[in-house]
């Protein structure tokens, strides 16, 4: 009886142990921008993510979330907002409808975005990126911390809007707040990566890829950027910044 109880009991603290090695994996959002950005979350696999899908993060502040193994999504910061009391209102930038993103709503073109894909496990990697494929609003970067591999930071610096060509730039007030994709912009098969331009081989960095490119190499610029852009890391926790200042 004795050893029964013994074997359940190990049995139990091996479990325990499980439960530790699957645990949520962290993210820390910090807005190093000198105005207030209003992070979105989107939840692209039905896996839940702390915290409320979209928040106000004043310039300096950090909120942290947590998702389990097995998480798939994406965060972007919001500019220009205006919501009253109940949350209502919207963004010039990344606008999703409301302060507290309504379920599936990403953020509203141009906006740079961060993609995670994270393991069931913290043996396993995570993949990560910042993607510019939708265009680019404001400058946001991932560092990983505690993890094992690669694990390298992914970013974009640089001041897109700063650069953007006039024939993407998007203007409020008389200052470029928002640069879009070539794509969005000609919607042309070249750009899109569609019909004779659906394939790796066949889309190829253009003329507006590579200003993005250059700008931020850590970056996807466009579809089918190469391989390079997306970065792995098993059992990390993560820090994406906003504005971030040096890779
Ligand atoms: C907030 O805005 C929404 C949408 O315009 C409106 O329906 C609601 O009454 C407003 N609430 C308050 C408290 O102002
Ligand atoms: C990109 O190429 C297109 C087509 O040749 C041209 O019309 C456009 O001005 C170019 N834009 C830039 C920023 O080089």
């Amino acid at each position: 009886m004795a050893a029964i109880h013994n074997h359940s009991y190990l049995f139990l603290v091996f479990f325990m142990f499980e439960a530790i090695a699957v645990s949520a994996t962290q993210f820390t959002l910090q807005n190093n921008c000198g105005y207030t950005v209003w992070p979105g979350t989107l939840s692209g696999n039905g896996v839940p993510i702390s915290g409320d899908s979209g928040f106000a993060l004043t310039p300096g502040a950090t909120i942290q979330l947590s998702a389990p193994g097995g998480f798939s999504g994406r965060f972007w910061g919001r500019t220009g907002c205006n919501f009253n009391s109940t949350g209502a209102g919207k963004c010039i930038t990344g606008d999703c409808g409301a302060l507290k993103c309504p379920s599936g709503a990403g953020g509203a073109p141009p906006v740079s975005l961060v993609e995670f894909t994270i393991a069931k496990t913290n043996a396993e990697k995570d993949f990560y990126d910042v993607s510019l494929v939708d265009g680019y609003n404001v400058g946001i970067g991932v560092r990983s911390s505690g993890g094992s591999g690669d694990c390298q930071y992914a970013g974009c610096v640089a001041d897109l809007n700063a650069i953007c060509p006039k024939e993407l730039q998007v203007m409020d007030n008389g200052a470029v707040v928002a640069c879009k994709s070539a794509c969005a912009q000609f919607n042309t098969a070249e750009y899109c990566c569609t019909g004779a331009h659906s394939t790796p081989a066949t889309c190829s960095p253009t003329n507006y890829s590579r200003i993005f490119k250059s700008a931020c190499p850590s970056a996807y610029s466009y579809a089918y950027d190469d391989a390079s852009s997306t970065c792995t890391c098993a059992g990390a926790d993560y820090l994406i910044t906003f504005c971030p200042t040096a890779s």
